[in-house]
């Protein structure tokens, strides 16, 4: 956990009511990271965690998965993977280069996370252990969905980790995960 620092990182977090839409609260960590004290908090309290799990890879979500992870994964001395929206990463040149996706729900209509199927392959590790990052979890459909792809992709999650888990009696992310997908939730915030 952040311990004594919880205070100082969430003061960062910085709220903005009625975006992007009526009845919506949008939860930006943009000064967080630019805060030098706050972003190392969130590392240090990640490294301290998942420091002997014996990782081979961090997983991040596009987009904002990717800031806390990457860093997360150079600290922890992993490989990034990062985990894409839909349409972002080339199809490949032959049939052996192709992609891996899986659908989520989302407000209005679904959404798609991809990462290349040969994602392990060409790398030293046979048996991969990742941990899932990403800013926040809502619903938890989006990581939800992120499991499932790095699973097609030959790899076991160990946890997901996220910086802010909301919760409310309507939302809650963190059953999901366990109902649907059989992975635990750690959060900072
Ligand atoms: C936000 C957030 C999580 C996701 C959580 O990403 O960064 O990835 O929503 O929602 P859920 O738990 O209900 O699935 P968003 O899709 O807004 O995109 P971004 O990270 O590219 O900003
Ligand atoms: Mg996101």
């Amino acid at each position: 956990s952040l311990g004594v620092h919880e205070p100082y990182v969430r003061s960062f977090v910085r709220k903005t009511p009625n975006w992007p839409r009526e009845g919506v609260t949008f939860l930006d960590i943009s000064s967080l990271l630019a805060d030098v004290r706050a972003l190392r908090h969130c590392i240090d309290s990640l490294a301290e965690r998942y420091g002997g799990g014996h990782l081979t890879h961090i997983a991040g979500i596009d987009a904002r998965g990717f800031t806390l992870g990457c860093a997360l994964a150079y600290r922890l001395n992993c490989g990034f993977i990062m985990i894409r929206k839909a349409g972002k990463l080339p199809p490949g040149d032959d049939e052996s280069s192709s992609l891996v996706s899986e659908e989520y729900e989302m407000e209005y209509g679904r959404g798609q996370l991809q990462v290349p199927a040969d994602l392990f392959e060409s790398s030293s590790v046979t048996t991969p252990r990742v941990l899932l990052v990403d800013d926040l979890l809502a619903t938890g459909g989006t990581a939800c969905a992120a499991c499932n792809l790095l699973r097609n992709a030959g790899a076991t999650i160990v946890e997901v980790a996220v910086l802010i888990e909301l919760s409310s009696p309507e939302i809650c992310g963190r059953r999901r995960l366990k109902e649907d997908a059989y992975i635990d939730l750690h959060s900072l915030l």
